[in-house]
């Protein structure tokens, strides 16, 4: 059976102190609570807390990811992060190709797909994030869109790799808006996207995916959210800077 999946996307956000007191204050909620075997919870702050928050890791019952890698192996790309060094640092997961990355740094497809084999190279799972803008669904084409970029940033690899990674669907109408896609919208995306790596894989690979809703998520939609069959869990943005947030979209699956 395939997980249940919560990650909380920090973004940009938080000092110090700040992510301080967030993981502290995430991992005394999360002991008092007896999680499911099937559910992982992860947490994807800033670079510069990704130590922190795995030595708070360590002692919890969450795992570190990070928000975005280089595409390249090594060298002299100043301001850049490997995934050598983040296999390095233990990390487990990292998003890739978020909507904000794809739109405010130009982020395409290929690039995409070139970090998700880096990262894949260094043992690291990949958070894939795909979505339409609201043009797009608004003229009918969000399930092409959404096609293209699950084909070409995933399709290159062999089953065996694709089995490591997680897809997150994020309508970016639905991105820290408020607004959150219907229940339909996203069974029907989710659907969409498990039917395109069943063609492709096969259905006992697609059914081990897990896809994750994403955009304006909160403890009082999670669960209806995370009651549709192919919505594995969620990619969590504002609603995971607050622990209390977080915990009762976590809840969901308790
Ligand atoms: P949001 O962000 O929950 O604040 O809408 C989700 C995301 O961008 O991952």
């Amino acid at each position: 059976m395939r997980k249940h999946i919560v990650a909380g996307n920090w973004k940009m956000n938080m000092t110090f102190s700040e992510a301080d007191d967030l993981l502290n204050d995430l991992m005394e909620k999360l002991e008092k609570e007896e999680l499911p075997r099937d559910v992982q919870v992860i947490v994807c702050p800033p670079f510069p807390y990704l130590e922190m928050a795995s030595d708070y890791a360590n002692d919890s019952y969450f795992a570190v990811g990070a928000q975005n890698v280089s595409d390249q192996e090594k060298g002299a790309y100043t301001g850049e992060v490997s995934a050598a060094m983040l296999e390095s640092c233990e990390l487990d997961y990292c998003i890739v190709g978020h909507s904000e990355r794809r739109g405010y740094y130009h982020e395409t497809n290929a690039l995409v797909a070139a970090k998700v084999d880096r990262l894949l190279m260094h043992n690291i799972r990949p958070i894939v994030c795909v979505g339409e803008v609201l043009a797009e669904r608004e003229s009918g084409q969000q399930l092409d869109v959404v096609r293209k970029q699950v084909e070409e940033g995933l399709f290159h690899l062999t089953a065996e790799q694709m089995k490591n990674i997680i897809i997150a669907y994020e309508p970016v109408w639905a991105i820290g808006t408020g607004k959150t896609a219907t229940t339909e919208q996203a069974q029907e995306m989710h659907a969409h996207i498990r039917s395109l790596l069943t063609a492709k894989y096969g259905k006992e690979l697609a059914d081990e995916i897990s896809i994750l809703y994403g955009g304006s998520c909160k403890p009082t939609n999670a669960k209806e959210l995370f009651a549709c069959p192919d919505v594995d869990g969620g990619l969590i943005g504002g609603a995971s800077l607050k622990a209390d947030d977080f915990m009762g979209i976590i809840k969901a699956f308790i």
